[in-house]
């Protein structure tokens, strides 16, 4: 069914004047960001195109070969090695999500996946340093279910449309004009968002999330295109936030239809975050775990990937028989980490992400009700 509803700042009277937040920026503080952690930096490594690094970087560049040309690899390929060395002299592992660059994805991370995956996947590791390579919120997920580990991001102004269109206050207002009425919150929040909600969801789980509150009406935030989904895949009334991913919206189901005149045989696969109009016009709508899983199993000739564009290159490195057809857009803050900024982050441990105790208490409670519920 459609939403039932959906408000943004403007719509909460309550709301201090002068304090709506602009979609698109990473400007939100909502919870002490990451600092710089005081103490000696290591000395920069070298940097050169050696013989060795050429010996031991070349089973990496198997792994990219297809999707970084050869003549880049000699530039990039002494950075890769250096980090890896001191993520061992460190004792560190490297988070990546799925939209970061290939050289990053294939070469330095030792876990790649969803948001999600990645912070359940940190739980199980002995390492006492995370690197996370993606954006602010996936780091902040991370420390709230690995408390006692040092989280670093390389650049912590890596942000996100979404995380940025809600501040806590604003779930506390909504919270008093629907009295009673449970609050989802997608992971791409702050932690000062899921410290006020009941629950969170992924683009995996978000319909199931959804129906275990076994609710009549449930407000659905912040991502209104994500809660058009979901209410048009369940019975339970959705009231959504005007939230929207900046990277996700810019496309256009003619765009997809003009593929698709094209070549009648191409596949278009779409992450939910998309349009409805967009979302019409795909054979398969799912998270970007959900979307690799199903280029896997069903190794398409000639596909169209409606997400972040380095996803497509990530897919491309591991199956190169799928012709991908891209419209390219990039995320702007997932493109903020880099060879060169992990690098630094490694060397100096910088930047640490903190939460305050009592406020990642009440959001690790959202976040670990959503992993303990029953497939
Ligand atoms: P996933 O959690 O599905 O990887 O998505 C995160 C994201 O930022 C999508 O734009
Ligand atoms: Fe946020 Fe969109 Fe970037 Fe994902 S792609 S991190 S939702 S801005």
């Amino acid at each position: 069914m459609p939403i039932t509803g959906i408000y943004g700042p403007d719509d909460l009277t309550n709301r201090p004047h002068g304090q709506a937040l602009k979609q698109g920026t990473s400007e939100v503080i909502t919870s002490p960001r990451a600092v710089p952690v005081p103490g000696p930096a290591l000395p920069m490594p070298s940097l050169e195109w050696t013989d060795d690094v050429e010996r031991a970087t070349a089973p990496l560049y198997e792994r990219v070969k297809h999707v970084i040309p050869p003549i880049e690899w000699p530039l990039m390929a002494p950075t890769i090695h250096a980090i890896n060395e001191l993520k061992r002299e460190r004792g560190a592992v490297i988070l990546a999500h799925n939209y970061q660059a290939p050289e990053i994805f294939h070469c330095v991370a030792d876990i790649g996946g969803d948001s999600l995956q990645l912070a359940v996947e940190a739980t199980k590791v002995k390492a006492g340093i995370i690197v996370q390579c993606g954006v602010h919120f996936m780091a902040e997920t991370s420390k709230l279910l690995n408390p006692e580990k040092t989280v670093l991001i390389p650049d912590s102004r890596a942000g996100c449309s979404l995380a940025a269109s809600i501040t806590g206050a604003d779930v506390r207002l909504l919270r008093e004009k629907f009295p009673g009425v449970p609050v989802v919150a997608y992971v791409n929040t702050s932690a000062e968002v899921k410290a006020e909600v009941d629950i969170c969801c992924t683009s995996s789980n978000a319909v199931q999330v959804v129906e275990s509150l076994n609710a009549p009406t449930v407000i659905f935030l912040p991502d209104r295109y994500l809660a058009t989904y979901v209410a048009s895949k369940t019975d339970v009334k959705i009231i959504a936030w005007k939230g929207a991913c900046e990277v996700h919206e810019r496309f256009k189901g003619e765009e997809l239809r003009a593929y698709r005149e094209a070549d009648p045989s191409v596949q278009i696969i779409a992450h939910p975050e998309c349009p409805p109009d967009v979302l019409a016009e795909a054979d398969f709508t799912g998270s970007t775990a959900h979307m690799i899983n199903w280029v896997r199993n069903k190794r398409p000739r000639r596909l169209v990937m409606i997400t972040e564009c380095s996803m497509a290159d990530n897919v491309r490195a591991e199956l190169p028989d799928v012709e991908m057809l891209r419209p390219c857009n990039l995320c702007p803050h997932m493109k903020r980490i880099t060879l060169a900024n992990i690098l630094q982050s490694l060397l100096t441990r910088g930047e640490e992400v903190t939460i305050d105790p009592a406020l990642a208490m009440r959001a690790r409670r959202s976040v670990e009700r959503m992993i303990n519920l029953k497939n």
